[in-house]
């Protein structure tokens, strides 16, 4: 089954087309990135007309690289939210239009099933073994931390989120708070390797609590108040410390899910698993109490387009074009 998946939730312009949810035959990601590395963030109003312009020049190639023509598609899938809604609006118009014109079905998708299905495709250089149920995945983007137990594609349970800051939104607002630049998860990891992470002993928000729930706020703040305190400590060291701190909660809180509820495997998803040191530590982790661990393939780590073809893959669900609109808060 070929499927088009298109993603614009946030800055990113993303098209693919995936067969049977696995195998990525094109993949083809614009971004916006460039105008915000100079805002140090994501401005909503650029991001969306960014991808007014980039979404057909995107869907083109997408099809061309995979060689398919739109008549040989099987359906069209699209993220639908959580993200910005003027992002979201371009992505949905845009497959809704193409569903009615093509004469193909349209299924929606939760952006955040999307990063857990990162796991299951395929890239030239990986061999997909089979992934075992239960399976406990966790999700860390710039905007979500969470944690869901799956029991097979259509059966799941949500155990917890953050409380307040996601994962990766608190790599980006240290990064920018140290001047380290944007995308902060990437900065921070790249200063973090010259840093000494045992320099700073900072708070391990929630780490005992006995639920799922993740904190990052009070971590960020504490980081913070280090910094204020001495503008001229090594950054490097701060950085290591602080993505100490964030890499011990991720690890421990996701390892004693899988134990609790007897995961067979743990899957991650989301930008934040492109961090070497949590891929590292979750994998130990995993390893002593004997269950592998999965990560996104790097290049899927981000937003794109295969994820979303992939979920809808494995769960199957068309809607009447006149049903589907974008939800800018959609959850688990
Ligand atoms: O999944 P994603 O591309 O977009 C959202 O759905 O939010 O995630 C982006 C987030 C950003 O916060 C970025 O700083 C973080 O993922 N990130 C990382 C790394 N690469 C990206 N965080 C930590 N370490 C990284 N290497
Ligand atoms: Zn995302």
């Amino acid at each position: 089954m070929l499927i088009l998946g298109i993603e614009t939730s946030c800055d990113e312009t993303s098209a693919a087309v995936v067969e049977d949810g696995r195998k990525v035959l094109s993949n083809v990601v614009s971004s916006s990135l460039s105008f915000h590395q100079k805002t140090g963030g994501v401005i909503p109003e650029i991001a969306a007309r960014e991808q007014i312009k980039a979404i057909i020049p995107v869907l083109e190639t997408a099809l061309s690289e995979a060689s398919i023509k739109p008549k040989e598609l099987d359906a069209l899938a699209v993220t639908i939210g959580p993200g910005l809604i003027g992002s979201l609006l371009v992505g949905v118009e845009t497959a809704k239009t193409l569903s009615f014109v093509w004469e193909k079905p349209l299924i929606p998708i939760n952006h955040l099933w999307g990063h857990v299905y990162t796991n299951w495709l395929q890239t030239a250089n990986s061999r997909l073994t089979a992934i075992n149920f239960p399976l406990i995945a966790l999700v860390v983007s710039g905007g979500h931390s969470d944690l869901v137990i799956m029991n097979n594609h259509t059966s799941y349970k949500w155990l917890g989120g953050t409380l307040d800051d996601a994962a990766g939104e608190a790599f980006d607002k240290i990064a920018r708070f140290l001047g380290l630049g944007y995308p902060g998860g990437p900065a921070i990891e790249k200063a973090a390797k010259k840093g000494n992470l045992k320099s700073f002993g900072l708070p391990r928000p929630l780490i005992e609590a006995k639920n799922f729930d993740f904190s990052f706020s009070g971590l960020k703040t504490a980081v913070i108040r280090e910094f204020e305190r001495n503008p001229k400590l090594k950054k490097n060291n701060l950085a290591a410390s602080f993505q100490q701190a964030a890499v011990d909660v991720l690890v421990k809180k996701t390892v004693r899910a899988a134990q609790k509820f007897g995961a067979k495997e743990i899957v991650v998803g989301g930008g934040v698993a492109a961090n070497s040191s949590l891929r590292l530590q979750l994998t130990a982790g995993g390893k002593k109490i004997g269950i592998p661990v999965r990560f996104a393939p790097l290049e899927f780590c981000g937003d794109n387009g295969a994820m979303i073809a992939s979920a809808a893959f494995f769960n199957f669900k068309p809607k009447p074009i006149s049903q589907i609109q974008a939800n800018p808060s959609l959850h688990f």
